[in-house]
């Protein structure tokens, strides 16, 4: 018995309400747009797909966040994407304004929702919408970890000729060039991803994921939405579904890995009230290196955002 609201009607968030209505996992999905046309013809289209691929789950576009009254959870995706030459950094000003209003009317019409937020620069605006929904950090966390790893999981899987359902991985760190794919944490159907492949190649498919979002605004002119907006969904499901799946989401650290009172990709449980748990892996010196530069990374962002408050 959901709603989930999905703000912004544009490739990443269409394809999120799209996606989550194939899972024919909650009542209604709510896709919300200040371009209120573009997010009823978007619903509409995904609503007259339902009898083809067979799910329930009601879609509906405004412009009015009225229709967004008693959300259980919701997705941002409101903001402007990157362009060819742009680094996700380059988008504060522009989306800080926006997902910082999107989440005051948000809450003006739902009393505890859970929010996930995608809109980038992803860290920084997670922690924009914590801030202006006083919810706890359980309920706000972000999605990226979930694409960064796919893209991992997916070089692996074409480089061993595997399925990509065998790879699975760990990432850590912001959403951007400095995040940290962990190979120690990646296996291949439960054998360690070293045992299969060689260095050489590993390190070279850790710095394309790293770079994996810019691989394709160059080829796009645009960012990504497809993997982007199916992460999302997955993290929906995950709730909607109390599954205590354990994925790398943008969260509030307060201690963990010597960090405080910022938001990073760590691997936490998702479950029904949203981060059930976070996760605190037992790093390597190297590793953990490498998540405090990335830590050092995000924090000089969140200062950029500070000083615009
Ligand atoms: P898009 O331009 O296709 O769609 C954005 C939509 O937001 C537009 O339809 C626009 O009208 C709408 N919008 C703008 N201001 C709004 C407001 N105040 N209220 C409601 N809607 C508003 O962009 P796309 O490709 O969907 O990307 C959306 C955001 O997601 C970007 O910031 C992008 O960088 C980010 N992104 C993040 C990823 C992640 O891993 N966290 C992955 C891919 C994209
Ligand atoms: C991506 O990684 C742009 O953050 C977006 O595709």
């Amino acid at each position: 018995m959901s709603k989930v609201t999905v703000v912004g009607a544009g490739n990443v968030g269409a394809t999120c309400a799209n996606v989550l209505a194939h899972k024919d996992i909650v009542n209604e999905v709510v896709l919300i747009d200040i371009k209120g046309d573009l997010a009823r013809g978007k619903a509409l289209d995904s609503w007259q797909q339902a009898p083809i691929d067979y799910y329930s789950t009601r879609l509906m576009g405004t412009e009015d966040y009225k229709d967004t009254a008693g959300s259980d959870i919701v997705v941002i995706t409101a903001g402007i994407p990157r362009k060819p030459g742009m680094s996700r950094d380059d988008l504060i000003s522009t989306n800080a304004k926006i997902v910082t209003s999107v989440t005051n009317s948000i809450m003006e019409h739902s009393e505890n929702p859970i929010i996930i937020v995608v809109s980038n620069p992803l860290d920084v605006m997670t922690y924009a919408a914590h801030k202006a929904s006083g919810l706890p950090s359980s309920r706000v966390f972000g999605m990226a970890g979930i694409l960064d790893t796919a893209r991992y999981r997916a070089f692996l899987a074409s480089a061993l000729n595997v399925s990509p359902k065998d790879i699975q991985a760990v990432l850590m760190g912001g959403h951007g060039d400095t995040m940290v794919p962990l190979p120690r944490y990646t296996t291949v159907a439960g054998i360690p991803v070293k045992e299969m492949i060689d260095d050489e190649t590993l390190d070279a498919i850790v710095e394309r994921t790293k770079s994996g979002g810019g691989e394709l605004v160059k080829l796009m002119g645009t960012s990504a939405w497809y993997a982007p907006g199916a992460a999302a969904a997955q993290m929906v499901e995950a709730i909607v579904k109390n599954e205590n799946r354990i994925y790398p989401c943008c969260a509030l650290l307060n201690g963990e890995y010597g960090l405080k009172d910022i938001f990073l990709g760590v691997p936490v449980k998702l479950g029904k009230g949203g981060i059930e748990e976070l996760l605190e892996l037992k790093l390597t010196a190297d590793e953990m290196e490498l998540l405090t530069t990335s830590a050092g990374h995000v924090r000089s962002v969140m200062d950029v955002f500070d000083n615009m408050q």
